[in-house]
């Protein structure tokens, strides 16, 4: 007997029909986590820094102060993980995502480790680099997890009680959507990306300080996905496969996207070209000893303007579906048994459980590609 993705205590009457094929029964298990019913929301903060010229990297202090910030204050991140990226002009993102069973504890921590007095000295305006500060509380209705291992935990889900049996809803298309409690009742429509001359102008300066701090407004039902793979269990031919082969379809996919934000979106009907993604990063996890990619860990982090974005370019664009077929021809090679673990989770956001701040970065960098015109250097 399959069970729901949806936890018990959100399960509702729907409005909103399901996608699950008649008699639909999927070809492998997945699962999806199980939160407390006392969990009402999550808070998941990137803080991090951006190299400020196309081609560089960051020092390897650069995130010296926020490591330190990390070590004080109460109540301490649930769970922290060190992070980078590359963006498509070669400039190093390097961050720290930290979870918080709420937004309350997040705020409290930032106080009391002196973060945020720290952060808001206009002193960062004027350093070698930029800081941004990406902060999400998802309530547990705007939340859906899957994962191909019911053993792994990652993002939010290292704050479940547990994992569900196998799921009913995944592996066919819509199944994302039939995951989501919220898409019970509502079909969360988002603020749909428009022509530049329109984005332009809702940013508002952070605190009356200089305009190389911008908060970015949030928007509603802004669509965020973590899709991570581990491949750390990997050895000999199954990982020269994975790493030969399915990721650097990975990569290919991770770089359209992070290029979406550049393409034309003049009203001359080029908008079309455009799949509604502000901001892609293809993060791996770093180890925070030596600040070095070594544990064979990534996850496309992407910002979307709704739900039906995402699904258009994973169901439609050859970019996901050359990564989905990858994926089968890399099972079938390893007849099944292969080690990859997979895992995403989507959030569907509120506008007032966003944050965004950005201090001196690159015009388009993270959510100020939905207020700024981005130049690619
Ligand atoms: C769904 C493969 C990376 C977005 C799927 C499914 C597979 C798959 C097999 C169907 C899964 C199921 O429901 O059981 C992969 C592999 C990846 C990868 C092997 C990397 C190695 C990504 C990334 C994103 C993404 C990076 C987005 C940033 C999605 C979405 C769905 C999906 C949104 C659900 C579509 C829907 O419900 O209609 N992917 N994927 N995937 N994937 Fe990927």
């Amino acid at each position: 007997m399959l069970d729901s993705a949806i936890c018990p205590h959100l399960r509702t009457q729907r409005s909103q029909p399901k996608s699950t094929p008649a008699s639909y029964e999927p070809a492998y298990p997945s699962y999806s986590a199980r939160f407390d019913p006392s969990i009402s929301e999550v808070a998941a903060v990137l803080i991090g820094a951006i190299a400020s010229q196309p081609n560089s990297r960051l020092e390897h202090d650069a995130l010296e102060s926020v490591d330190h910030f990390l070590g004080q204050g109460s109540p301490q991140p649930h769970y922290r993980l060190l992070c980078n990226s590359e963006d498509p002009t070669g400039r190093e993102t390097r961050a720290w995502k930290a979870y918080w069973p709420c937004k309350e504890d997040y705020l409290s921590w930032s106080s009391s480790s002196g973060f945020a007095a720290w952060w808001t000295e206009s002193k960062r305006e004027t350093e070698e680099h930029g800081w941004l500060l990406e902060a999400l509380y998802p309530t547990m209705d705007r939340l859906e997890s899957v994962f191909s291992n019911e053993a792994a935990r990652e993002g939010a889900a290292l704050m479940c009680q547990g994992m569900s049996a196998a799921i009913e809803e995944h592996g066919y298309w819509g199944s994302a959507r039939d995951r989501f409690p919220i898409a019970q009742t509502d079909t969360v429509p988002g603020e749909k990306v428009c022509p530049v001359k329109g984005m332009l102008g809702g940013a508002k300066e952070a605190n009356g300080t200089a305009s190389r701090r911008v908060v970015v407004p949030g928007r509603q039902n802004l669509c965020v996905i973590h899709s991570g793979q581990d491949w750390s269990a990997m050895e000999g031919k199954e990982r020269e496969l994975y790493l030969g082969t399915l990721h650097p379809t990975l990569q290919a996919g991770m770089l359209f996207l992070s290029n979406d934000k550049y393409r034309s979106l003049d009203g001359d009907g080029s908008a079309s070209e455009r799949v509604g993604c502000f901001e892609c990063r293809f993060m791996e996890h770093l180890d925070p000893e030596r600040v070095e990619p070594s544990l064979s860990k990534s996850f496309g982090l992407c910002y979307f303007d709704d739900l039906a974005s995402l699904e258009r370019w994973s169901r439609e664009h050859k970019t996901h579906l050359n990564i989905f077929n990858g994926f089968f021809k890399y099972a079938a090679e390893t007849q099944g048994q292969g080690k990859l673990s997979l895992w995403h989770e989507i959030a569907v956001l509120d506008r007032s459980q966003q944050y965004f701040e950005y201090v001196n970065c690159p015009p388009g960098t993270g959510m100020l590609a939905s207020v700024q015109k981005p130049i690619k250097d």
